[in-house]
């Protein structure tokens, strides 16, 4: 299982992703400067909107469609997880009552 770490709960995987960034560019002389910001402009709007922790809104084709791959993911993992806990052995979840919905899993 991955879990969390300190610095991950207390400074956040944004700030990280930025410092990382940061600390493999230093690394790579003369990182063209555009890449750079492109690049930190990909991890500062993942999230897609400021109310989910984004300080700012996807504003390349390549930030808008890696917002919406995380949120894919991240709606996936959440439904994976519902369907491996509950009901175990049953055909059909219980009621999601976020998603509103039964989950069905196949019988095999
Ligand atoms: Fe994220």
């Amino acid at each position: 299982m991955i879990d969390y770490s300190d610095a991950g709960r207390l400074l956040g995987h944004i700030l990280m992703g930025i410092r990382m960034i940061d600390e493999k560019m230093a690394a790579i002389k003369d990182f063209p400067a555009e890449k750079a910001m492109l690049l930190k402009h990909l991890v500062l709007s993942h999230h897609g909107n400021r109310e989910y922790g984004s300080p700012e809104v996807p504003k390349t084709m390549e930030a808008v469609l890696l917002h919406y791959i995380d949120e894919i993911d991240s709606k996936i993992h959440g439904i994976r997880e519902y369907m491996e806990s509950n009901n175990p052995g049953e055909p059909w979840t219980a009621y999601h009552r976020v998603l509103e919905r039964h989950f069905f899993r196949k019988k095999d």
